[in-house]
């Protein structure tokens, strides 16, 4: 019996959190294994009713769990950073979910922006280093409001949070057995010490223990550029985190966008937890018009990251068969041909 959280959150969430828990069900029942989810109220418009964020004893609530499924978070009425700090980011912290692991894959008949690329040429992963570099937090402001203002905002880098990072994406690289290559995207020729951390990092795992995997190197900057020219040349990379958000979201528009993709906050010894890339998307709230293929996927990497391969074989291939169907005529809200519901319906007949 697993027990799952789902924070459905702000905006589209919740209609989202529907239909992938519609998935979940059917998914169970096929392959039998038993489930109870919990929702859990977080998100802004508990922030706006009651000023927290997350409450006493959350973080110990969600690790009890054996996974997380979250919707969104983020209000058009509350002051940028409050949700995305208060709330995303310390659960990834608090719950040290230190890799994110972001498929980029083309399914068929989804759309892609890229002139004569298909579902052969996009299909690799991001592993980005998900508790430390700009995002740890480190930093402040100095004489604030004043024309002395100074603020610092610190890239910290350790190099324990490298290592993990770039052996679990050498572990990506060998369990999925396809052109065994990591490609290391950083920015080793201006950000010397903290890239050099990663570097050393890179080759002292791979040299010990990958001689299997080849290794390549791209600055960020270029990487950003092939991504979009040439994405066949991607099976594996690992990134930091900033670099991981940036390019992610290049990966998630050549995919199809944010009606498809999803991610994982992974603590391979934890409590992981599984949302879609994109937003709250507020001004679609209550429509019914959300894409909830997005929500669904990240239904999928959950199911599989419990240990149910025959389960998340199921969902994966009922969203490949509800898209080769031609029903769904857009991955973009509004332009589904098929409002949320009627995909979430349909993608779990087909389970
Ligand atoms: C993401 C998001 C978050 C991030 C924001 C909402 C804090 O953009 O998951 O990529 O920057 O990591
Ligand atoms: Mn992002």
């Amino acid at each position: 019996m697993y027990r799952i959280a789902i924070i459905p959150g702000d905006g589209t969430g919740p209609e989202v959190a529907v239909e992938a828990l519609k998935t979940l069900e059917a998914a169970a029942a096929a392959s039998g294994f038993k489930y109870e989810a919990v929702h859990l109220d977080l998100g802004g418009d508990r922030y706006l009713r009651t000023g927290e964020t997350l409450p006493e004893g959350a973080l110990d609530e969600l690790r009890s769990y054996d996974a997380i499924w979250l919707g969104a978070i983020g209000h058009p009425d509350v002051e940028p950073g409050i949700l995305e700090k208060g709330i995303l980011l310390r659960i990834r912290f608090e719950l040290d979910q230190y890799i994110n692991l972001r498929p980029v894959k083309l399914y068929p008949n989804v759309e892609t922006p890229l002139k004569d690329k298909g579902p052969e040429d996009i299909d690799f992963i991001v592993v980005r280093e998900n508790t430390e570099g700009l995002y740890s937090g480190m930093g402040g402001v100095q004489y604030g409001g004043t024309p002395s203002e100074v603020s610092t905002q610190v890239h910290m880098t350790t190099y324990r949070g490298a290592e993990r990072a770039v052996r679990f994406a050498f572990e990506v690289a060998r369990n999925r057995n396809r052109e065994k290559q990591l490609h290391m995207v950083g920015k080793t020729n201006v950000l010397t010490y903290v890239q050099g951390t990663w570097w050393r990092a890179f080759n002292e795992v791979g040299d010990a223990d990958y001689p299997d995997i080849r290794r390549e190197y791209a600055h960020v900057d270029a990487a950003s550029m092939w991504f979009i020219k040439n994405p066949e040349w991607f099976d594996v990379v690992v990134t930091d985190n900033i670099f991981g958000d940036i390019i992610t979201d290049i990966g998630a528009i050549i995919q199809g966008g944010m009606g498809i993709a999803a991610g994982g906050n992974i603590n391979p010894e934890g409590v992981s937890m599984f949302e879609p890339i994109g937003g709250s998307a507020p001004k679609y709230q209550g429509k019914n018009v959300i894409n909830p293929l997005a929500g669904i996927n990240a239904m999928q990497m959950l199911i599989d990251h419990l240990g149910e391969a025959d389960a998340a074989e199921r969902v994966d291939n009922a969203v490949v068969k509800a898209l080769e169907s031609g029903r769904i005529k857009s991955m973009s809200a509004g332009a589904m041909g098929m409002s949320t519901s009627e995909v979430g319906d349909f993608v779990a007949s087909l389970v």
